[in-house]
């Protein structure tokens, strides 16, 4: 267990001012949506509606790349910096889609928040739930954010309620909204006694904000149509009988969410939550790392690689590598120590993803994430110190769902075809695995789209078609145990074995029987469904 915030010591001023988070949804909740608000009123973009933006602008203002386009499913990560109220606010992309589970484990482990972004009217959908359980194995906290309150929305209780219930977490209103769908009028701030009124002429336009002297202020009245302000109280009235108050060591400790509403399209309740974030939202917190937890307070820097991206920009073919600064100050310019190599690493060109452009990064503290270009020696999991050898430890690989041969469409450039399969096996897009009879690859994956993924990538990125294709095995387990065991069982089971992109032994089998097997004939030998990245 991490240290909770609390017993923390204090931050120097530039870490403690750092919230770095991520948002989860459910597909079509209005998280793209969300992020472009936060990007306006972060100051980074000028205008709403860049991040949606087809074509063209697209492509300029970030790096999506074409099958995302067409699909419109987030298939690259980014991460974004912009500052608020003086807090500079770290946003980190999750892939929205559910075949990529694992991306977006790993992203989350790299930041301190989650921001859950829900339907009004359709409550907590498939894809929330499984990123909020992955957040809940974090204890990370969450402020909830539901969306759409503009369109006809479920009540608010029961909102509140299924929270609750399907989730296990106690939530607390942090805004309240006035009125439902057509009638939707705004919402009252709770934790700041204001009246937020919505514009449903200009979408842009940030809320008229009205402060009011507490719930009997007849001030209300002058803004609120009779019947709503009505039900209004009489709702706010049993919400501070029925719903806990709001404890913000219980919303660090991840047992408690205050929810706001809102509707991110008309840029209502988003600088609300934005300012929710700064007060409620975590500084950077210490990660977990063998043999000691990295905290962020720490002179010296250390950081990790939770993400790498290869051919960010296709005329360069450069490898990003994401890494969160964990503790420290960094500058440009400073000589790290990559710990796996335990060899000495300049840092000269890195990168901040100041959502705008990329900008090369002059400094970056603890909480921040910074992008090092880099030929292939950075990978996921890799721990960056000034000589101390750490290792960051709760980066985990998972055994891919399924499985297929792959071949290059011309045999003359299967040479190729191996380097466009590292490169993805190194960004955690795809296990691939070296079978130890025979020629070829088996690439792994956990949904079927990411073959399609794949495929487009090597055909965009190296020119080159290829064809996945039925494989004669079903699932791979890394092989661990005392060397001459595995050894031993290496050698009498030749034809289920192979190597993964780091050279560690894989099982590859069809049966669950055979995986049942292993365990009675070779009870020194393990085979296991995950393997830390290291
Ligand atoms: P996602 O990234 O979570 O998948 O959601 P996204 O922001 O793309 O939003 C999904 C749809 O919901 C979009 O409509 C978006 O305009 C709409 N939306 C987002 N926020 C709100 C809101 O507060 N109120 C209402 N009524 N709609 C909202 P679309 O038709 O799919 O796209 P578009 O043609 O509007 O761009």
């Amino acid at each position: 267990m991490l240290d909770s915030a609390p017993n923390r010591p204090e931050l120097p001023p530039e870490i403690a001012r750092r919230r770095t988070f991520a948002i989860i949804s459910h597909p079509d909740a209005g998280k793209t949506t969300l992020t472009e608000k936060f990007l306006l009123y972060g100051g980074a973009i000028q205008m709403a509606g860049q991040v949606r933006a087809k074509g063209e602008a697209r492509r300029t203002r970030s790096d999506f790349m074409k099958m995302e386009q067409d699909r419109g499913i987030s298939v690259s990560a980014s991460a974004m910096s912009f500052d608020f109220d003086g807090f500079r606010f770290n946003l980190v992309d999750t892939p929205g889609h559910s075949d990529f589970s694992e991306d977006t484990y790993r992203t989350l482990t790299a930041v301190d928040a989650a921001v859950m972004v829900i339907d009004g009217a359709k409550g907590v959908e498939s894809q929330t739930q499984k990123l909020f359980e992955v957040c809940r194995l974090r204890d990370l906290p969450i402020l909830t954010f539901c969306n759409k309150m503009d369109r006809e929305s479920r009540d608010t209780f029961e909102i509140i309620d299924e929270i609750q219930e399907n989730l296990a977490i106690d939530v607390t209103p942090a805004s309240w909204p006035i009125g439902v769908g057509r009638d939707f009028i705004g919402c009252y701030d709770l934790l700041r006694d204001r009246l937020e009124l919505m514009d449903r002429a200009d979408r842009n336009k940030v809320a008229e904000s009205i402060e009011i002297n507490g719930l009997d202020d007849p001030a209300l009245a002058d803004h609120v149509p009779a019947d709503l302000l009505e039900k209004f109280l009489e709702e706010v009235e049993m919400a501070k009988e029925l719903l806990p108050q709001l404890d913000p060591q219980a919303v660090l400790e991840g047992h408690m969410t205050p929810i706001w509403f809102g509707s991110a399209i008309n840029s209502f309740g988003v600088q609300e939550l934005m300012h929710g974030i700064s007060q409620y939202g975590p500084e950077p917190q210490p990660q977990s790392a063998e043999p000691r937890q990295m905290a962020p307070e720490e002179k010296k820097v250390a950081g990790f690689v939770f993400k790498v991206q290869a051919n960010m920009d296709p005329k360069h073919r450069d490898r990003v590598a994401f890494v969160r600064m964990a503790s420290g100050h960094f500058k440009r310019g400073m000589k790290l120590t990559h710990v796996r190599t335990k060899k000495p690493m300049a840092v000269s060109n890195p990168v901040l993803f100041l959502a705008s452009d990329r900008e090369l990064a002059e400094e970056a503290w603890a909480g921040d994430i910074i992008g090092i270009p880099n030929h292939g020696q950075l990978r996921i999991g890799d721990t960056l110190t000034e000589g101390e050898a750490l290792r960051v430890t709760g980066i985990p690989s998972f055994a891919p769902e399924l499985l297929q041969g792959v071949r290059a469409g011309d045999p003359m450039k299967s040479k190729h075809l191996e380097k466009a399969l590292m490169q993805f096996a190194e960004e955690g897009a795809a296990k691939v695995f070296k079978p130890s009879i025979g020629s070829g690859f088996i690439v792994g994956v956990v949904g079927a789209l990411q073959f399609e993924v794949l495929a487009s990538r090597i055909e965009m990125e190296y020119g080159l078609p290829v064809r996945f294709e039925a494989s004669q095995f079903t699932s791979a387990r890394w092989v661990h145990g005392p060397k001459d065991a595995v050894e031993k069982f290496a050698n009498a089971n030749k034809q289920h074995i192979s190597h993964d992109h780091d050279g560690d032994i894989v099982y590859l089998t069809r049966l669950q029987w055979d995986i049942d097997r292993v365990g009675r004939d070779y009870p020194d030998v393990t085979l296991s469904a995950t393997k830390e990245m290291m």
